[in-house]
């Protein structure tokens, strides 16, 4: 833990960068198991709000374990660290006034919990990508179930090791049922309201 750190503010605010982007920055965290269609609806989501001028960025899970987080492991603890690094870095494309979409497995409540509790409630909507495992696993798009199945990757979530299904999201989507159009459809209406500057 640092120690003598003293918190700098700066003349130009969240509320400044928001106002010269016409629109009000919120993180969507998308969580859900591999396979289940997390980047794909964000990806379209992002494409989406891209095209009606917004500032969005991504952040995926693949992606920020080939850097920012090429450290960390799949272990619970890592994991852990993984979500609370990520928490941090939305917490700074808030400030900056962006719209992050963020794709992460993110399998543990207290980990979600702590996102929220780090970038607060009010900036937070949460998308549970509620695709059954047997899909996702059918799907197997980059072939791990396959090899978690053969034991080949250990701490696979859903097959040796736990998937906490959130209780309560803001939006919960199955892409065995529907499509990534009306995915996208669902989550634009809730955050419509949240992302327009008054
Ligand atoms: S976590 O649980 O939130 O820390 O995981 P995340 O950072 O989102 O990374 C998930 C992607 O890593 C690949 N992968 C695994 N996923 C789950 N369990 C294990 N053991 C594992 N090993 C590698 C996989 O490609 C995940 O990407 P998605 O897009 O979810 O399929």
């Amino acid at each position: 833990m640092s120690t003598n750190i003293f918190k700098q503010d700066f003349y130009v605010s969240r509320n400044h960068r928001e106002k010269l982007m016409n629109q009000k920055s919120i993180l969507i965290w998308f969580t859900g198991l591999s396979g289940s269609g997390k980047s794909t609806v964000a990806n379209a989501l992002e494409s989406k709000l891209h095209s009606l001028n917004f500032k969005t960025y991504t952040l995926d899970g693949d992606n920020v374990r080939g850097g920012l987080n090429n450290n960390l492991s799949f272990s619970d603890e890592d994991r852990s660290e993984n979500i609370r690094r990520i928490a941090e870095v939305s917490k700074l494309f808030l400030d900056a006034g962006t719209i992050i979409i963020a794709c992460f497995v993110s399998p543990f409540e207290k980990d979600r919990q702590l996102v929220k509790q780090i970038v607060g409630n009010e900036d937070y909507v949460e998308v549970f990508v509620d695709t059954p495992i047997e899909e996702c696993e059918k799907r197997d798009v980059k072939g791990l179930y396959k090899k978690a199945r053969l034991g080949e990757i250990k701490d696979f979530t859903g097959i040796s090791s736990p998937y906490e299904a959130p209780k309560n999201p803001d939006i919960l989507i199955d892409t065995s049922k529907l499509s990534i159009e009306n995915s996208v459809n669902l989550i634009f209406e809730k955050i419509n309201d949240k992302i327009k500057l008054n």
